[in-house]
């Protein structure tokens, strides 16, 4: 073979490296509505960026007549390149690859990005399509498996790490998603599900389907387990690269600053007017995020999974921040199980990476009752309280109106080193509402009422004196709990002060080997 004949035959590998597991497969692939591997990482990737690597691996099975059918690259297209400039590393799963699934091989693949990335401080963005272990190789694949789970464990907190699912993923196809930071699943084409619908049969005798099983929408909105749900696998991939503008390179680094072009004393004379008179009516929290970041972006994860809290990200003044707000449009904003848990993950998120946060607080409470209480709320409230407790990020909270009990305690207060906090005139500070409050407090009073309408009255008139007293920020403000107390419409103004006022934050948790958060 002359020299000229060698760089052909390179040529030549690299196209049928590039086929796959083969046209029929490809086909079979986009009638599904699914792209390629290597379309994925096309769109994910500036354009022309991409590197790839260990393009020319095969696997080394040979139960099952396997030595017969041999893939080069072997399932998995794997890299670098840039998003927006910035340098990242992925691994794209093939299904038409013996289904994606993963072998010794493919392991190694995916283990040689992801330590790449951790040498340099670079995330990694794995795209999921894959049947799990590969059934032929039995431990080798297993080992394989636990091989790319240490590694996701130890760049937790480390590199970001980004999951799409856009294709069926089971058994150890779920795991290692489940161990990054963010999923995105498309809606329709993908599914997540440790066992599929055979074997859920099988086992329980169930009959589900495979979207009612772990399809987006389940994990969207019951589950919780996916982050984003994409109308399409093209949303999905917009997603990840804007996710990630938001986000810093590594737990070393500070998200990027982007220039800002809208005022930061930008006033919004509607927010002085947003608060309903009426405690118990609801408005939505969404409207007050975005009239006060920066051009009215914001960007919600977990938007379909316990609404009855709001986290995302946006930006002030450039500055990339992380917002946790409790929504009273949905069940008033309690704090419920799920609400906790949601809320925990994302603030430990945002203090790992060195993200600011941002609390906008009306919440009546824990919700009470048995439902709760046998799902451990107690464990799981203390999730949240913990997380915002160890948090040394900057810190600013602002009460907009309800701030009830062990509710007023977790949302990053003053002792919980909570940085600034203010308060809207609007804000109501108690141990509980009026209500409750004058139930307990005066109950025998209440009871030596015979007369109805007199006893009607005397509870309006105690849950009047009750309000008057709390339902007020000023009780907090003279002991200092609260910084200020703010005009609705100079919020923006106030926290981008403050964030400038907190960009040198040092704050350090005593040395220690790890917590033990209530898990
Ligand atoms: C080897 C596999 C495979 C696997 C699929 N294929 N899964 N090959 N090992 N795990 C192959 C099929 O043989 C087929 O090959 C091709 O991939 C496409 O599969 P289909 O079944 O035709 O596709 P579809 O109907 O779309 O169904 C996709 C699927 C299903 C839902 C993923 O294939 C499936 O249920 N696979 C098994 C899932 C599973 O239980 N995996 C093991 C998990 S245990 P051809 O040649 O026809 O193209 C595990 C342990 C780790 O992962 C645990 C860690 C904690």
């Amino acid at each position: 073979m002359n020299n000229q004949d060698k760089v052909k035959q390179l040529i030549d590998l690299r196209v049928q490296a590039k086929l796959g597991g083969g046209q029929k497969r490809i086909d079979k692939q986009r009638e599904k509505g699914k792209l390629t591997a290597r379309e994925r990482i096309e769109l994910l990737l500036d354009e022309g960026s991409f590197e790839e690597f260990d393009m020319f691996v095969t696997h080394r099975c040979t139960s099952f007549d396997m030595e017969e059918s041999k893939f080069l690259g072997d399932g998995v297209v794997t890299g670098y390149g840039t998003i927006d400039g910035r340098l990242v590393y992925v691994f794209s799963q093939d299904f038409t690859v013996f289904g994606g699934s993963l072998s010794e091989t493919f392991a190694l693949k995916i283990c040689k990005v992801m330590d790449a990335a951790m040498k340099v401080g670079a995330p990694v963005i794995g795209i999921n399509d894959s049947g799990g272990a590969r059934i032929q190789e039995g431990v080798t694949s297993l080992a394989g498996y636990a091989e790319i789970f240490q590694r996701n464990i130890m760049a937790s907190g480390v590199i970001p790490q980004i999951s799409a699912i856009f294709g069926p993923c089971a058994g150890g196809a779920v795991y290692s998603p489940a161990l990054t930071d963010f999923i995105v699943m498309s809606k329709n084409t993908s599914y997540m599900f440790v066992t599929g619908p055979k074997v859920v049969k099988t086992v329980t005798g169930e009959i589900v389907t495979d979207e009612q099983l772990g399809g987006a929408t389940v994990h969207g909105s019951k589950s919780g387990v996916t982050h984003f749900v994409a109308e399409d696998e093209q949303e999905g991939i917009l997603l990840i690269r804007k996710l990630l503008s938001y986000l810093p390179q590594n737990n070393l680094e500070e998200a990027p600053l982007v220039a800002c072009d809208d005022p930061i004393d930008r006033l919004e004379d509607a927010l002085n007017e947003i608060i309903p008179d009426n405690p118990n009516k609801p408005y939505d929290v969404k409207d007050i995020i975005h009239s006060i970041v920066d051009n009215n972006e914001f960007m919600e994860v977990h938007r379909y999974y316990a609404p009855n809290i709001i986290i995302g990200f946006a930006r002030f003044n450039g500055t990339s921040v992380g917002i946790v707000a409790n929504q009273p449009a949905y069940l008033a904003g309690v704090l419920d199980i799920n609400a906790s848990r949601k809320a925990a993950r994302f603030v430990r998120f945002c203090d790992a990476f060195n993200i600011p946060i941002v609390t906008l607080e009306d919440v009546p409470g824990f919700l009470p009752g048995t439902a709760q209480e046998y799902g451990g709320i107690i464990v799981h409230g203390a999730k949240l309280l913990f997380a915002y407790g160890e948090a040394t990020v900057p810190k600013i909270t602002i009460i907009l109106r309800k701030a009830y009990g062990g509710a007023y305690c977790v949302m990053s207060s003053k002792h919980l080193r909570g940085d600034i906090n203010y308060a809207w005139p609007t804000a109501e500070i108690a141990v509980m509402g009026p209500k409750g409050a004058i139930e307990i407090l005066k109950s025998k009073e209440i009871k030596s009422i015979a007369d109805p309408s007199e006893q009607a009255a005397f509870i309006a008139k105690s849950e009047e004196e009750y309000k008057n007293e709390f339902a007020n920020p000023y009780n907090a403000a003279r002991f200092g709990y609260i910084d200020d107390v703010i005009e609705p419409r100079n919020t923006r103004f106030r926290i981008i002060r403050a964030l400038q006022a907190l960009a040198t934050k040092k704050d350090v948790n005593p040395p220690k080997k790890h917590s033990n958060l209530p898990l």
